[in-house]
């Protein structure tokens, strides 16, 4: 199997770590890097928890680099109230002993796509600050660049952070400004394929995802987490991983259900690490996105001209249809899997 080389720039996160684990259980991806961009918690606790789940997974050394403390223009804002106190939920994972790259999340982009040319897909889950540094060191990243897989924005449908806008583009709306200019010349086949809450909040996990992925992982017992569950409750699954998820799902269900959305978690990152090895899991329609960055109420919000009305090319070829029962069967039977193999002694 040729596997796909991919660079992952998250902002670990709970669905973030969903979406590492998809590409890890993966035998298909071969993640060559992972860059920590600052976004639902600090880029030091980004990339902690990045070193910290390549514990959790008994995975190879991986390159994981820090990245930019503060988003390009304007101040850091977290959301620790969506994510946890540590950034997965009520999950706690222990401090790694990893050591973190000694190059920064841009400078690693512009090393691998240089060294790797036409082969990496990157992969963006977290705020776009660091892809924005690495495109300021290597203009020619674009054309690079195998492929872009973005998690961000908000079309035809709200926002999650405002009423208009997108919480990766919330945090650094200037970083996903440079980032879509910077593919407007870039051909049919190397647009940024853009999975926004538009198609993203289609993708709603529920309590019974979790116990199927349990029972996958043949790790025991198989809980069903409830709206009643107290915050205190912790996972007593005995496969280390699926004790992890547990954790930190709850969390996301618990937001959900805070915010009137239902005791469900949408599973934005993990879907595009999905798209990302298999783009034919997307129906794409190609548009010319821009960001607003001047509205006062607008601002961060993402635009979609779908008709050519600003005599643009398309810069973006944006998700508009999927199905989800797909992506979570490949969840489930590549995430159980991968737990139950990591954890053989468990079920010994
Ligand atoms: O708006 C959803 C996105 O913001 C996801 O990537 C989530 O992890 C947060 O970063
Ligand atoms: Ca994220």
């Amino acid at each position: 199997m040729v596997r796909q080389k991919i660079i992952m720039d998250n902002d670990t996160g709970i669905d973030d770590s969903l979406g590492l684990l998809y590409l890890l259980a993966s035998p298909e991806a071969e993640i060559i890097g992972i860059a920590s961009s600052a976004g639902n918690v600090p880029a030091r606790r980004v990339a902690a928890n990045n070193l910290a789940l390549l514990d959790l997974c008994r995975a190879p050394e991986l390159e994981v680099a820090l990245g930019a403390a503060e988003p390009l223009a304007i101040p850091l804002r977290t959301t620790e109230d969506t994510h946890g106190p540590q950034g997965v939920g009520y999950a706690e994972l222990p401090e790694s002993t990893r050591k973190l790259s000694d190059r920064s999340a841009a400078q690693l982009w512009v090393d691998l796509v240089r060294e790797h040319p036409g082969e990496i897909v990157g992969l963006c889950t977290g705020p776009l600050t660091n892809l924005a540094l690495a495109l300021r060191l290597e203009p020619q990243l674009p054309q690079l660049l195998r492929r872009l897989v973005i998690m961000g924005g908000a079309f035809n449908h709200p926002g999650n952070t405002t009423p208009t806008n997108e919480w990766n583009v919330h945090v650094d709306p200037e970083a996903a400004k440079e980032v879509f200019d910077a593919f407007s010349a870039a051909p049919a086949d190397r647009r940024p394929i853009v999975c926004a809450l538009d198609i993203t909040e289609t993708i709603e996990m529920r309590p019974k995802h979790l116990a199927l992925l349990a029972e996958r992982a043949a790790s025991t017992p198989i809980e069903l987490v409830r709206e009643s569950d107290p915050p205190e409750a912790r996972s007593g699954a005995s496969n280390p991983l699926v004790r992890f998820l547990t954790d930190a799902v709850r969390f996301y269900f618990d937001f959900h259900k805070l915010y009137d959305q239902g005791y469900l978690a949408h599973m934005h990152d993990p879907f595009a690490a999905a798209v990302a090895l298999d783009h034919a899991l997307a129906v794409t329609k190609p548009a010319t996105v821009d960001v607003e960055l001047a509205g006062t109420i607008t601002r961060a919000t993402t635009v979609a001209d779908w008709a050519g009305m600003w005599e643009r090319e398309p810069n973006a070829d944006i998700v508009i249809g999927t199905d989800p029962e797909l992506f979570f069967e490949r969840l489930i039977s590549r995430v159980g899997d991968y737990a139950a193999a990591i954890y053989p002694e468990v079920h010994a």
